[in-house]
């Protein structure tokens, strides 16, 4: 076992664990700790922007992009915390550029702007030009220049060192703080223990409890995972979002700048139907109301292709020019994986599942909640990880790219600044014990079960019975199979013994985080008995203001005393959870109906 101390851990590195790392790293000795290469993280897959009421192509102001934000999360976004976002948006864009990136121009060279789901001007009145774009790669440009970024600044990375775990120690307040995280070395199997003053926490979503999910391999929820284990909360997880434009069949993203740039959604008739739930704003309204709008379209039988299972996506009329230098991935990816040209023919798609609203519960400096009152000293989070909560039950395309950069400099400069103002905490006796047991159980387990079996369960269950429309049959049967699936995991058996680069191992585990995080969106989504954002039951077609105008708690609770003979040496397989809720936070937006 290797022991490394810094002042400030950031694990994960992605966009948010970047531009955290960024800021921590101009203030104190900063260590990123990645189970990818920095780079290849989910930011790549927001494509089309990143808003920000620059208003340089037409009149705009971060008030309606807050008022757009709430009313796209419908209502069950935290007000301050999007007015945070919504005013330092026109900052972080011009940090952004102010780094070297590669934005698209107007001919008067200014950052160019384009339409996105949601974006409005005047409180809803038409769609309005605010996502800061580089050509449909956004993301990935965001990666690199932020990667440049904290080279400069002299961040160190420890790249394919994957966290299992966090220290915890009793402060001198007696609460615990956080103090440490240990990682376990892909190239070696060496286990590595980190000492720190502060730790950020930004490791993505969880995408891959779903089959059909614009997700990487990699989004398997372990910050999430690690967290919820410690006892700690996550906040409404039931709230997921699903992106209209999956490719149809494969989940593969296709922007919604598609859409931004004039592309049209078309069922089998060829109707553009979209006119018929959001007569405004059409085919740019928020994704809860796309995905539930396309959804109904193959319900009730207007689909398109043999099975009638999937719509259409028509940008024929955009013309060779504005599809090659404004989209030219998702071109290349429709004419790669589906065979379609889609200068000449219509894309199918069909909603994909895409982002987790909920998360670790932070308050807007990211220091992560231990309860509706308290925080955790020392444990900060950002990111998709994290629940602001900025995007309530629906997050606005674009706004993910903006909530990294806003939060995840936030991270990094609370981070920083608590690590400046306090000592090392002692790390408990045995801080890899946890790691250590779970480690070596993998290795060599016995049992039957095979993790690739358990996973291709779960995610078939979350896909019948968890996606874009849910009902109190639905739910059910998912939580039955997945506590089923909890109770086979206890037996996997893994079959690469070895230590370096065990990728059997890995997925083990990452199964085992999976299984918690999905265990927690059914048990959440079947106690909201209300029609809401990212959560739209069948039986419960409506908002319940009066009695669901709060955000889901829920805590895995951890035995008493640990048991020897848990499988993993862990409590994750268990399947107790406590529910609570929180207020949500209204400054001045009352809840209203929500048409677009
Ligand atoms: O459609 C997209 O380009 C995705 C963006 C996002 O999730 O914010």
């Amino acid at each position: 076992m290797q022991f490394h101390k810094y002042d400030v851990v950031v694990v994960g590195a992605g966009g948010a664990g970047m531009r955290a790392a960024i800021e921590a790293g101009q203030r104190s000795r900063t260590a990123v700790l990645t189970k990818l290469y920095p780079t290849r993280s989910h930011t790549g897959a927001a494509q089309g922007g990143m808003c920000a009421a620059l208003a340089n192509v037409e009149e705009d102001n971060w008030e309606w992009h807050t008022f757009d934000t709430i009313k796209g999360g419908d209502y069950l976004v935290d007000q301050d915390a999007a007015e945070v976002m919504a005013k330092e948006a026109i900052d972080a864009v011009l940090d952004l550029e102010k780094m070297g990136l590669p934005f698209n121009r107007t001919p008067e060279g200014r950052i160019d702007q384009r339409r996105f789901g949601g974006h409005t001007r005047d409180h809803g009145k038409a769609p309005v030009r605010r996502s800061c774009y580089a050509a449909d790669r956004t993301g990935h440009m965001i990666l690199q220049t932020l990667y440049q970024n904290c080279i400069k600044h002299g961040v160190e990375f420890f790249n394919e060192f994957y966290v299992l775990d966090i220290t915890m120690t009793p402060g001198p307040d007696g609460t615990q703080h956080c103090t440490g995280a240990v990682a376990y070395e892909l190239a070696t199997g060496e286990i590595h223990v980190f000492q720190a003053k502060s730790v950020i926490f930004a490791t993505g979503g969880f995408g891959k409890v779903f089959k059909t999910t614009s997700n990487a391999h990699t989004l398997t929820g372990d910050g999430m995972g690690i967290i919820y284990r410690k006892g700690l909360p996550l906040e409404d997880m039931e709230f997921y979002q699903f992106h209209p434009t999956g490719l149809a069949g494969l989940g593969i993203l296709i922007s919604e700048a598609v859409r931004g740039e004039g592309g049209i959604l078309r069922n089998a008739d060829g109707e553009r139907f979209m006119e018929r739930y959001a007569p405004t704003i059409k085919d740019l309204a928020p994704r809860d109301i796309v995905a539930r709008s396309m959804a109904m379209e193959v319900l009730e039988g207007r689909g398109a292709g043999p099975n009638k299972d999937h719509v259409l996506l028509d940008v024929t009329h955009l013309g060779e020019d504005v599809l090659e230098s404004k989209l030219p991935d998702i071109t290349e990816f429709s004419r790669t994986y589906l065979g379609v040209e889609p200068l000449h023919e219509p894309v199918p798609v069909y909603p994909t599942a895409h982002y987790a609203m909920g998360g670790v519960p932070t308050n807007v400096d990211a220091e992560v909640l231990a309860d509706n009152e308290n925080t955790v000293p020392g444990l900060y989070a950002a990111g998709e990880v994290a629940c602001v909560s900025v995007h309530g039950s629906n997050r606005l395309g674009t706004n993910s790219l903006l909530d990294i950069n806003v939060f995840g400099r936030r991270a990094g400069i609370a981070a920083a600044e608590y690590a400046n103002q306090h000592d090392f905490l002692e790390l408990p006796e045995q801080p890899a014990k946890l790691v250590e047991g779970m480690v070596n159980h993998l290795r060599t387990a016995e049992g039957g079960e095979r993790v690739a079996n358990i996973r291709t369960a779960l995610q078939e269950t979350m896909d019948a019975n968890a996606s874009v429309y849910r009902t109190e049959e639905t739910l059910k049967q998912a939580l039955s199979d997945v506590q089923l699936l909890k109770e086979r995991y206890g037996r996997i058996a893994v079959h690469d013994k070895g230590k370096r680069y065990n990728h059997d191992l890995l997925e083990a585990v990452e199964l085992g985080f999976l299984l918690d995080l999905a265990e927690a969106l059914v048990n959440s989504a079947l106690a909201r008995k209300e029609s809401r954002g990212g959560h739209a039951r069948e039986d419960y077609t409506t908002r319940d203001d009066t009695n669901f105008m709060r955000h889901s708690m829920q805590y895995k609770q951890l035995p008493e005393e640990e048991d020897p003979n848990a499988p993993l040496g862990l409590t994750g397989f268990r399947s107790d959870i406590r529910l609570e809720y929180k207020p949500v936070t209204v400054t001045r937006y009352q809840p209203m109906e929500r048409k677009y």
